[in-house]
Parts: C-alpha cells; structure tokens; sequence
C-alpha cells in the first residue's frame, strides 16, 4: 500500500492455479506468483479454495499459509467444509462468496439478507478465530444492511456489472453501476464497516472505483494474470498499482 493513497492491492492468484491443472502438474505454481505478487507491492494476496477445487487445492492454501508475508484473504463458500479449514489456518481475512458449481466465476454477490440468521451464525466462530470476515455483495442497501447486522467488519462491493457494462459498451448502464457503488461505499461507511470491491477490473476500470475514497482495498486477479502473459507478471501488477495511486492522488 502507498502511504499517500491508503488503498490496498489484493492480487488474485486463482487463474495461475487454472492454468497449472489444465494439465494436471505443478506447474505455474501459485506460491511463485504470490511471491512475485509480493515483491511487485500486493498487499495482500487474495485464493478462492471452491468447493470443486477447480483452481486453488487445499495444498496451495497451506502453502500459502506458509510462506506469505502479506495477509492472505482466504475466499470461499459458507459451507461447513470451508469453516473447518478456514479455523484450522485462522487466515488475516476470510471473505464469503457465493458458489455455484455450473458457473465459470462468481456471478453475483451473496444473498446475505435471505441468510442472516445462519450467517451470523456462521462467521461468530471465525470471528472469535480472529479472522476479519469480509462479505461479498451486490451494491444493494438491504445487503449491506444485513452484513452490518450480522457483525461483519468488512463488505467487499461486486463491481461486476459496471465492469461488464464497460465492456459493452453501454454507458449509461456503466455510469448507474458506477453511481451504485459509490452511493452504497459511503453508505456502507457511515455504518463503520470496511469497504473492498472488486471483479472484473481491468486497467480501463480501475480507475473510477479506487478513486471513491471509502474503498480500502481492490481484489484484483483475472485480468493481471491475463497482462501476466503478455509483459510478465511483475508489470502487469506494477501497471495496476500506478493507475489505482494515480486515481487516488
Ligand atoms: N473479489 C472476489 C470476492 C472474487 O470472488 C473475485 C473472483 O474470484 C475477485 C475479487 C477477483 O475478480 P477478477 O478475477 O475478475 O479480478
């Protein structure tokens, strides 16, 4: 993190851990990435274990524990499987997700509303674990409301379909998101809970969402691991950092 700008990097190494199990070997290995990811100024460094393991094993998790020196934000799904590993490595930050097996990412923000009383729950023994729990949802005031009700510390804003609304084209609908996301970041904010977004950010996207000043933290993974190919991964992370300081200062 730059001192100036008190936003934080969170680099996504799922995608390394996909290309490696195209083939089934060992190889690009995530913790090299981490590393990598480390050196080139992440602040953290951000693994999705899913429930089908189709990227991140449960091998690389406790490698990662391992080695990192930043905190690792440990993604996954409010599942008892995932509880059990979470309060056995006791990561920095634990952020729930939404998980459905047929879907290529995570499509949508977590129903935390529907959920509540389960989800409170559900997250008082990660809490008492000491892990900061970081709810991913939709810009919608009603799930913030009940993250906030359910005691979490952090809430991570899926800025999915303004990314996706970029990529369209479809501008109008870019700038409601966008609109979306700062109205529910300082909503957010006023009731004391730490604001993360992410999904889908891109060099063209960054920008507008690290510059509201209630966000702490990008999640970031897909597209540097994609730039990753083709000017290193060092660069390409180096690349999102300036545009995120460049939009803050
Ligand atoms: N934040 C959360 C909660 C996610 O689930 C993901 C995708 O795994 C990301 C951020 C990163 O999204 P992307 O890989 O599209 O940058």
């Amino acid at each position: 993190m730059t001192a100036e700008t008190g936003l934080r990097l969170g680099v996504n190494i799922d995608h390394v851990a996909t290309v490696r199990n195209a083939r089934g070997g060992a190889y690009p290995d995530p913790l090299r990435a981490a590393r990598i990811a480390e050196e080139a100024g992440a602040d953290g460094i951000t693994a999705h274990l899913r429930e089908d393991r189709r990227h991140i094993s449960d091998a690389d998790i406790d490698g990662l524990m391992a080695v990192l020196s930043v905190p690792l934000n440990f993604e996954m799904a409010a599942t008892a499987e995932m509880q059990k590993i979470a309060l056995r490595h006791k990561p920095h930050a634990v952020c729930l997700v939404p998980e459905k097996r047929e879907e290529r990412t995570t499509e949508g923000g977590l129903e935390v509303a529907r959920e509540e009383n389960r989800l409170a729950h559900y997250i008082a023994p990660l809490r008492e674990a000491g892990c900061r729990v970081s709810i991913f949802i939709a810009a919608d005031k009603r799930q913030i409301d009940a993250a906030h009700r359910i005691g979490a510390e952090v809430i991570e804003l899926h800025t999915g379909a303004y990314c996706d609304a970029h990529a369209e084209g479809d501008i109008t609908t870019r700038d409601r998101e966008l609109e979306g996301l700062r109205e529910m970041a300082s909503y957010a904010r006023s009731l004391g809970l730490e604001v993360h977004a992410g999904h889908g950010l891109t060099y063209d996207t960054v920008q507008p969402v690290a510059a509201l000043p209630e966000v702490r933290e990008l999640n970031i993974g897909h597209f540097i691991i994609g730039e990753a190919i083709f000017m290193g991964l060092q660069p390409a992370i180096a690349e999102m950092r300036r545009l995120m300081d460049e939009a803050r200062s």
